[in-house]
């Protein structure tokens, strides 16, 4: 039997990318979103089944996991990749803001893990990767509650990995750098950076492609990754391992 794959916020971007490599990897992929995915769905196959729902509705992904249940027998891989942004100086972010992230960020993969992760562990197998994102590693100005959602969901990730590692059941992150994807360009709609100040940046002096992360996704859920628990892997092309100055960096671009 086709082992399945769950991947949340599935629609667009990088989830989408995300689902049509793990379909091309011999999963059966469920897309799930809160915008409709039945076009996206019908795209990768007819093995692929498509749910739309939010995942900080705690109803929603329990039927979700019911359903993946009985019609599929499990899941063996949960993407948690469904996310929001928020760019706002931290005393300009209301208390609404800071729920909403809190609860599609972080309780929603809390919801997911919990669900996927009882079939999981009665299967004694499974995978769950969590994105993140650099900003899961570090500060970066004017995003508050976005960074601290992302801090939240590495925490929630090791201590996962720790309790359930000795049941079989695996859990890791990755670490996205900027990626071009409807979120970057919501995001720099708003003025707050261009393309410029993210290539400056990055050691590797480009954005990611949802490729490179969706790579990494299918390397942390696959057997391949069998002894590796709890890691934040970043997919920033040197981001975060690169504390220099801007201009330093830029002399050995010459
Ligand atoms: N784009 C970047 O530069 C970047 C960098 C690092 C990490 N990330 C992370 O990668 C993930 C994917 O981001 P993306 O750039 O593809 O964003 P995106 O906005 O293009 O796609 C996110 C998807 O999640 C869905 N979604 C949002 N809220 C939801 C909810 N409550 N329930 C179900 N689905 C919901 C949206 O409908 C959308 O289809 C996010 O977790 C994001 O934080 C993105």
């Amino acid at each position: 039997m086709m082992r399945t794959a769950v991947v949340t916020g599935a629609a667009q971007g990088l989830g989408l990318v995300t689902a049509r490599r793990l379909a091309a990897g011999g999963y059966r992929v469920v897309l799930t979103d809160m915008q409709d995915v039945s076009a996206q769905t019908e795209a990768i196959g007819a093995d692929a089944l498509g749910v739309s729902g939010d995942v900080a509705d705690e109803a929603f992904v329990e039927d979700l996991a019911a359903r993946v249940a009985a019609d599929l027998g499990g899941a063996a891989v949960l993407v948690n990749n469904a996310g929001i942004s928020l760019i706002q100086p931290a005393e300009e972010t209301t208390l609404d803001q800071w729920q909403r992230m809190m609860a599609v960020n972080l309780q929603g993969p809390f919801l997911l893990c919990r669900a996927f992760g009882l079939q999981m562990l009665a299967a004694g197998k499974g995978s769950i990767v969590n994105v993140a994102s650099v900003a899961g590693l570090g500060g970066v100005i004017h995003r508050s509650a976005y960074n601290t959602s992302k801090h939240g969901l590495l925490g929630l990730t090791r201590t996962l990995a720790s309790e359930w590692g000795g049941r079989g059941v695996r859990v890791n992150a990755v670490c996205p750098g900027w990626i071009k994807t409807e979120m970057d360009e919501k995001d720099m709609g708003s003025g707050a950076y261009d393309d410029t100040d993210i290539v400056n940046r990055v050691p590797m002096a480009r954005f990611a492609t949802p490729e490179d992360v969706a790579e990494g996704i299918a390397f942390l859920a696959s057997d391949a990754a069998a002894f590796i628990n709890g890691v934040s892997l970043p997919v920033d092309g040197g981001w975060t391992g690169d504390v220099s100055w801007d201009s330093l960096r830029l002399k050995t671009r010459s």
